[in-house]
């Protein structure tokens, strides 16, 4: 197979600790784009414990090996075994220095792995694997050691020379060459290595610790985007103030540097002192970044930031216990942003996400625990699972412990393994002696895949004034997993009256009376709990604040779902109803159609979205999340066998029912909203777009809408107003569509970020003319398939996010998505890998659908020479 992979996995279980200390590595660069060749001088020590006459094992890929030797001495043919991509040196001395010498192709590495180029510099990205592209080392998180590098490079072309820590010499070379040494006092694993030698311009600020330390904190750009750092500096700073004030962690070096780039398979990368972003999650002003894009900026730069101690400080053992620091550091990001914006809104987003993302994850041909047992490429394992649900798992250690316990447990984790690399079983032992409390079974969320049901029913006796709920939980067995166990399960929940007030709660089992939210623990397949002195039959508020990542069933009634929608203390409870009472009337539809019925709209959604507009009292961007149906993908994983366009049209109908029986009501808000006022950056503001833009969104459904869109588009100073102005136009197909797209191209057609946005709002047109456009598209000069951010937006929004078009019945989609997976496997395995796994959920389909998805399957699979990453992904898709 390509890469030299065997296309083998590789077991957690087969850990075996490095027999070697590397007790530093300094490493030389003379840096060209075409040709780079890097001296490493590593002195390595034997570990205690092991025998002597140990073999040093290194990793490299693609490298061009033009030296080595061992202790001074150079070493010949016999001397050392290259095999794939390990170098063996056997019998080495227990103190032994080896230096090695390597010659690599920037230029040439489409990958974006390695040291490679993107405009007028180059970078490095080496997380997971990518550091055995640049030098032969122990390529493994739990080999950490101390970083000296010296770079020199042509001054003109690469005036800015960085790497990790603190730059402590430099100086001129003849020829107009220049050299800069940095040395970072924190011993790393490798894969948080980093280098930028290029032309990049800079911002810069301060920030004082709560110690007293004064940090610089820059950021580098193309010296075009200068002004569209502020909004990323802001939250930099804003992130190192609250990782202080909430989780009392202080910053440990007096310089922190920020990269932007174009080019970047991932959002970001945390490399120590030295975080390199993809630009989209940098650079932001109003008239060029929605409100979601400076939303993800500050979660992602707080991201970032806050691995410098889950992840750099205390890192991973190994590769199998990627969410230890990747579902922690989540959980801080989000507590991050809630903490900055609306908790209740953020919330509602990412729970959102879980469902919609995470959940279909678990349940098809990838399906893994959040801490993986086995892996062929761990480029694949990057995912919701052990992101989303990772994090979800350790928010429920945070539901369980309480904010108090869990910082007791953060403390204790921070003593015990400061400078370590650790496994996700140390971090809950950390957990569970900080508090005393036992959390042996609670770990079985780490190693169990699959999502768990939990099967809600009760029953009221109005004579003794007794409510009680049962609970069963069920996980369905995964493809890797059949049997499963019962999970601990926190189960947050309140009793509201019918006209919606909250009741006390009490148990049978106890004495306290509680006016809120009561926690519950379900730690068995089966529980009953009873409550007493219940006046009549209530509204159980499920789940309150979502506090365990599982399906919930209870059958509801409209009246219910009513009931919690208006009056509900909770606002995950709130938005569910209101998505349930959605996603019950779309698939009613959907049945009807099938039948033969006619589609009639649901009297119980009418009064509900009513209720809603009508509420000046709430959040305006919850009302936005609740009147926002659900998406087409997350109906689909709601029915047995997937129907494309009737879950459309039904969709379709509801919006417009919706639209046209409430047109005043949705114009009135709109036009509250409208107001006028020149843009601000705050929460506030963006609220209340969000709610006018939905608005907004339903109105196009009727006969005002294409006016209103068309002088929104002409008077907006933002692009939040401006993007949802345009789709709202092409959501109608109104005419004036076309010039309003030509206008922005024209606008903006020198500008990679924007443009992503105008082929993203085309590629997810639904129906069958889209592929034409996208086709078309791939030919426009702003596009590459070389460009991450340019596949993602055209080739990924239109297989992901546009069902009609990509599942179109002819096969017609697929068979053009499977040659780009093809082409992009040639260039870029990571990126086609993440295109290759659209193909998925093949199996829930129709059978003309499967038959066509699994023929376009097979012939990726036969590719000759697929990497590892692709080959991955479709033969778990084909077993
Ligand atoms: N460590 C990752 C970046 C990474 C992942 C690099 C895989 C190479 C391979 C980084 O901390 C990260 O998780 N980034 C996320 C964004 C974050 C906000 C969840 C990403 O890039 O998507
Ligand atoms: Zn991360």
């Amino acid at each position: 197979m390509k890469d030299g992979l065997t296309g083998k996995s590789i077991f957690r279980k087969d850990y075996e600790p490095y027999p070697w200390d590397v007790k530093q590595l300094h490493l030389f660069f003379d840096i060209g784009r075409e040709t780079t060749t890097v001296r490493a001088e590593m002195q390595f020590h034997l570990k205690d414990g092991f025998k002597p006459s140990q073999a040093i094992v290194l990793n490299g890929k693609d490298l061009e090996l033009l030296s080595v030797s061992l202790n001074d001495r150079p070493l010949g043919e016999g001397d050392f075994v290259v095999n794939g991509e390990a170098l063996l040196i056997p019998d080495a001395p227990p103190i032994s220095v080896l230096k090695t010498e390597v010659r690599i192709h920037p230029a040439n590495n489409s990958a974006l792995e390695g040291l490679y180029v993107s405009g007028e510099f180059l970078l490095t990205q080496c997380e997971a694997q990518g550091f055995r592209k640049i030098t032969w080392f122990p390529d493994r998180p739990d080999v950490m050691t101390a970083y000296c590098v010296t770079m020199q490079a042509d001054r003109s072309e690469f005036p800015v020379l960085l790497s990790n820590g603190n730059r402590v010499a430099a100086g001129e070379l003849p020829g107009g060459r220049h050299w800069v040494r940095w040395e970072d006092p924190f011993r790393k694993p490798s894969y948080l290595f980093a280098l930028v030698a290029g032309d990049l311009a800079m911002v810069e600020d301060h920030f004082k610790t709560r110690s007293g330390r004064d940090v610089v904190l820059r950021i580098y750009v193309e010296a075009e985007n200068l002004d569209r750092c502020d909004h990323a500096m802001q939250s930099l700073v804003h992130a190192m103030r609250w990782d202080e004030d909430r989780f009392n962690l202080e910053y440990d070096l007096d310089i922190y540097h920020i990269v932007a780039t174009n080019d970047f398979n991932m959002g970001a990368m945390e490399n120590k002192s030295l975080n390199i972003f993809n630009s989209k999650y940098v650079l932001a002003r109003p008239d060029t970044a929605t409100d979601a894009d400076y939303q993800g900026i500050e979660g992602v730069i707080g991201h970032e930031y806050f691995h410098n101690w889950t992840g750099n400080r205390v890192t991973c053992r190994d590769w199998f216990e990627l969410t230890l620091k990747e579902g922690l550091t989540v959980f801080r990001d989000e507590e991050f942003s809630a903490d900055m914006q609306s908790r209740a809104v953020n919330r509602i987003r990412v729970i959102r996400d879980l469902r919609s993302r995470q959940f279909p994850e678990d349940d098809g041909p990838m399906s893994h625990p959040i801490r993986p047992d086995h892996y062929v490429e761990i480029n694949n394992f990057y995912t919701a699972t052990v992101y989303q649900k990772g994090a979800a798992i350790i928010r429920m250690v945070h539901t369980l412990l309480g904010e108090s316990g869990f910082q007791k447990g953060m403390k204790l984790y921070f003593e015990r393994h400061d400078g370590q690399a650790v496994t996700c079983d140390d971090f809950m032992a950390a957990m569970a002696d900080a508090n005393g409390v036992n959390l042996d079974r609670f770990g079985r969320w780490y190693s169990q895949s699959g999502t768990p049901q939990v099967h809600v029913s009760d029953r009221y006796d109005a004579a003794t004034r007794k409510y009680t709920l049962t609970l069963q939980q069920k996980t369905p067995p995964t493809h890797e997993q059949a049997d499963k166990q019962a999970l601990v399960i926190p189960f947050a929940v309140g009793l509201l009256t019918g006209a919606g007030g909250e009741l006390p709660t009490q148990l049978e089992t106890g004495t306290d009376v509680l006016e809120g939210t009561r926690l519950l623990v379900m730690e068995d397949e089966m529980q009953e709990y009873t409550f007493v002195n219940v006046p009549e039959k209530p509204v159980p508020s499920l789940f309150r604040d979502y506090s365990a990542p599982v399906r919930i069933f209870y059958d509801y009634s409209p009246a219910q779902l009513a009931t919690l929608i208006t009056h509900d203390s909770d606002a995950f409870v709130r938005w569910d109803a209101a998505q349930r009472m959605a996603v019950s009337a779309i698939l009613e539809l959907c049945k009807r159609s099938v039948n033969g019925l006619e589609m009639t709209l649901d009297a119980a959604l009418l009064k509900a979205f009513q209720g809603m507009l009508a509420d000046r009292a709430a959040d305006p961007a919850l009302l936005a999340e609740a009147m926002n149906l659900p998406e087409e993908d997350y109906l689909a994983e709601q029915m047995e066998v997937v129907d494309v366009d009737g879950i459309h049209a039904a969709r379709k109908f509801i919006q417009r029912g919706l639209a046209g029986n409430l047109m005043v009501h949705f114009a009135q808000r709109y036009a509250e909203l409208n107001d006028g006022q020149a843009y601000q950056k705050s929460s506030a503001a963006m609220a209340r777009r969000a709610l006018k833009n939905t608005c907004l969104g339903y109105l196009v459904e009727t006969g005002l809408g294409e006016s209103m869109a068309v002088a929104q588009l002409a008077s907006s100073d933002n692009m939040t107003d401006t993007l949802a102005a345009l789709k709202g136009l092409l959501q109608m197909d109104s005419p004036q569509a076309a010039t309003a797209l030509a206008e922005f191209e024209s606008r903006w057609k020198a500008d990679a970020l924007v443009m992503d946005k105008w082929f993203s709002i085309q590629a997810v047109q639904p129906g069958p003319n889209t592929l034409n456009r996208v086709k078309e598209l791939m030919q426009h000069p702003a596009f590459s398939i070389q460009n991450p951010n340019k596949v993602r937006s055209l080739i990924g929004v239109f297989a992901m996010l546009n069902p009609t078009g990509f599942h179109a019945a002819d096969g017609s989609g697929y068979a053009f998505h499977a040659d780009r997976v093809i082409e992009l496997d040639g260039l870029n395995p990571q990126i086609a890998a993440r295109m290759a796994a659209a193909f998925n959920r093949w199996k829930r389909y129709d059978e003309g659908r499967k038959s066509l998805m699994k023929s376009q399957l097979q012939r990726i699979a036969a590719v000759e020479g697929l990497s590892g990453d692709v080959s991955e992904i479709v033969n778990n898709a084909l077993r």
